[in-house]
């Protein structure tokens, strides 16, 4: 009642993603009669909710199982304008997954009714029902300006027009050619590991023990989910196991649009999205690690979430006791926004080799940041930790304000130039000049890597860490 009322006349300025907060915090609950009645209040009163509002409660339905309660938050909330295709295939899926072929079939054949049905059905039609079917296929999605993660859609759609079908190369080159060649005219950055990142991060799937899991956090549109679920199909060749890679993703629209870039590339059974914020769903995969795939350790983990969670998310894992030996750790953007206090503890814990790697920003010529690789081989006798220094948190704040500015252009908000950026990353690279960086010391500029065989690297990464002093960081 109480809430019915606020919606209804939005005291103090009640915003979507106060009551979004409040969604949230009610899908925590063991009773989640809350949350449906919240959510049944801002239908009545035409309160809009986005993915992040959403995927608390999708995560509730996950871990309990409710899976037809989590395609009804979907189909309620998600489905408008150029997304009803997008929920009804993902609608579909996980109808399947949880046997029920038969809802399946009808929700591909409503959506091929009303003209709407595209190649990413055709792929789960083939999957699910195995006939043919007579429906037009409609290569692109019908995207209106200004609607919401129209940018997002607008990817789907530009791989569903130009990629091949089954080839991650091929949608991984159409999804780059998208955020570079078509998204700058209109003033956007796609937010994906692109271009030399995308290279440091096969190279470092390359070098992972080839047994475990990968783990993503941050899967946005799928773009380097599927990278490197390639590389882990391309290593497990010869034998006869599905490798797994498994993505964790916050904004639930971020991974309904994931989902259909998967299927379409022929991944869905390689790689599973878990919709949900990292510190909610990070305890629950761990003990879904440990019972469904009997403590198979994670060998792969790529950060590429907000950089103020890498510490905690890692400490969670190196908690759980599944970061396997010897397993790689690679984070994105570490110098802008930049994750200074992550790197800074990163480089004085002896449990990992650590190297920053110098790329270049996706789509953003001119634009420097870091990614790091890491080695984890934890060590029997843990040494003291000590506080990081007053710049380190310095350079924190500056990061997190930063990130809160380059959220805001998908939000109404200023956005930032590729200018500022570039000025931004010197900035930071100076500040982190000033840290003590203990024995994390050289960067390995982008074009050795390239050349270097991944072996080396390795060799480089599992001997113990040097002291040098007068490094390049
Ligand atoms: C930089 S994008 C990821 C790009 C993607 N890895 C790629 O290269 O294609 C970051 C994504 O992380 C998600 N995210 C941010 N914080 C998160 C968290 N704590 N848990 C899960 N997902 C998160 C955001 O919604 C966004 O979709």
């Amino acid at each position: 009642m109480i809430f019915s009322k606020w919606c209804r006349d939005r005291p103090c300025g009640l915003t979507e993603s106060n009551i979004g907060m409040f969604l949230w915090s009610f899908s925590c609950l063991q009773d989640l009669s809350h949350a449906w009645m919240l959510l049944d209040v801002c239908r009545e009163t035409g309160v809009m909710l986005d993915g992040v509002s959403l995927s608390g409660l999708a995560f509730s339905c996950r871990q309990r199982a409710l899976y037809l309660d989590e395609v009804y938050v979907l189909n309620t909330y998600l489905s408008h304008g150029a997304m009803v295709p997008v929920v009804a295939n993902l609608s579909a899926m996980i109808m399947a997954e949880n046997g029920n072929a038969e809802d399946a079939f009808n929700l591909l054949h409503a959506l091929g009714n009303r003209g709407l049905f595209n190649e990413v059905s055709e792929q789960i039609w083939k999957a699910t029902v195995g006939k043919m079917h007579r429906f037009i296929i409609r290569k692109h999605l019908d995207i209106k300006t200004g609607e919401n993660y129209a940018k997002e859609l607008t990817l789907l759609s530009e791989v569903m027009c130009n990629a091949k079908r089954g080839n991650v190369e091929s949608i991984c080159t159409a999804i780059e050619n998208y955020g570079s060649q078509d998204l700058p005219a209109t003033k956007h950055w796609l937010k994906v590991a692109g271009g030399t990142k995308a290279e440091v991060l096969t190279a470092a799937v390359h070098i992972a023990p080839e047994d475990g899991v990968a783990l993503e956090i941050g899967t946005y549109c799928g773009y380097s989910a599927a990278r490197i679920a390639a590389v882990k199909l391309s290593r497990c060749s010869s034998s006869n196991r599905t490798p797994c890679v498994i993505t964790l993703e916050v904004d639930l629209a971020h991974a309904a649009i994931a989902r259909n870039v998967l299927a379409y590339a022929g991944l869905a059974h390689v790689v599973e999205v878990v919709v949900g914020h990292s510190e909610d769903t990070l305890p629950w995969l761990v003990s879904q690690l440990s019972i469904k795939f009997r403590r198979m350790p994670i060998s792969f983990l790529f950060l590429d979430q907000r950089g103020s969670r890498y510490e905690a998310d890692v400490a969670t894992l190196e908690e759980s006791g599944l970061l396997g030996t010897n397993g790689i750790i690679v984070a994105d953007n570490v110098l802008k926004p930049g994750a200074p206090l992550f790197l800074w503890k990163l480089a004085h814990n002896p449990d990992f080799t650590t190297k920053v790697v110098s790329v270049t920003e996706f789509a953003m010529s001119g634009v420097e940041d870091w990614m790091i690789i890491s080695m984890y081989h934890p060590l029997r006798w843990k040494s003291e930790q000590h506080s990081p220094p007053e710049e380190a948190r310095k350079l924190e704040w500056e990061a997190e304000r930063m990130r809160s500015r380059a959220h805001q252009p998908d939000h109404g908000g200023r956005g930032i130039d590729f200018l500022d950026w570039a000025d931004f990353s010197t900035r930071m690279r100076a500040g982190f000049q000033r840290m003590n960086l203990g024995s994390l010391t050289w960067e390995i500029a982008i074009a050795e890597l390239e050349t270097r065989r991944s072996e080396a690297l390795l060799a480089e990464l599992g001997s113990p860490p040097v002291n040098i002093t007068d490094g390049h960081v």
